[in-house]
């Protein structure tokens, strides 16, 4: 199954931020956001596409809309996948927000190496039972932060984040999207690993194609005709209806 993604990051971009939007692109199959975005063009992008919307938060807290009462809430239509392990229409993805700690800032964006190896080791548990259904447990890792390499900034707040690197090379995904590092550093929107796993960074916005195995098991379909749905770190699943 050939899939289309929109990937986004970092800027609002006239081409996605328009009134014709999505018109001239052809259907998608997901819409993955990479962080450092307001939740206004989230909202956007999600009351737009006939997809799921996944996202992750930066590191500057922008992601938060106000809702009628006044609280800050995550933005409607838009999966957080921060922490989580989730399943959104054919597609598998694990998440994590914000960037590695670069100064004393307390707003929930940053953190330490030892926080993002905790964060993402409460999701193993859940990955090894996968592991055992499907030959790779997940097919897409949204990150904020770019893994050590060829995407990592050369200044401290944007250097690659080593933990989200062993966790990558643990799990091999398909797809790896990320967003941070600003493209006019000159690098290359795209590599792949010597494992295999496709880098992106979704700076603006990226469109690509995924080959997904075709085979789906009882559970996928089981879980697809349901909508979608979201496996928390510790297993719980809650509908996102
Ligand atoms: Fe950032």
């Amino acid at each position: 199954m050939r899939k289309r993604i929109l990937a986004v990051a970092d800027m609002v971009h006239p081409y996605i931020y328009r009134d014709t939007f999505p018109s001239g692109l052809e259907p998608l199959d997901l819409v993955l956001i990479a962080g450092d975005l307001p939740g206004y063009y989230i909202e956007f992008i999600a009351t737009r596409c006939p997809c799921p919307v996944v996202f992750v938060h930066g590191n500057h807290g922008e992601e938060k809309v106000k809702d009628y009462l006044g609280n800050m809430v995550d933005p409607g239509g838009a999966i957080n996948a921060h922490g989580k392990f989730i399943r959104a229409g054919d597609f598998s993805i694990v998440g994590w927000g914000g960037a590695p700690r670069y100064n004393e800032r307390n707003d929930g964006g940053q953190y330490s190496g030892m926080e993002v190896k905790l964060g993402l080791a409460k999701l193993e548990w859940g990955l090894w039972l996968e592991k055992r259904k499907h030959s790779t447990p997940f097919d897409i890792f949204l990150t904020h932060a770019p893994p050590p390499g060829p995407h990592a900034g050369k200044d401290y707040a944007h250097r690659g984040c080593k933990e989200i690197g062993e966790f990558l090379a643990r799990h091999q995904p398909a797809l790896m999207v990320h967003g941070h590092v600003h493209a006019y550093e000159g690098k290359k929107v795209e590599y792949q690993t010597d494992f295999g796993s496709r880098i992106v960074n979704a700076y603006g916005y990226t469109l690509l194609e995924l080959e997904l195995p075709s085979a789906e098991s009882t559970v996928q379909k089981n879980i697809r005709a349901s909508s979608q749905s979201v496996f928390v770190a510790s297993d719980k699943q809650v509908s996102t209806d």
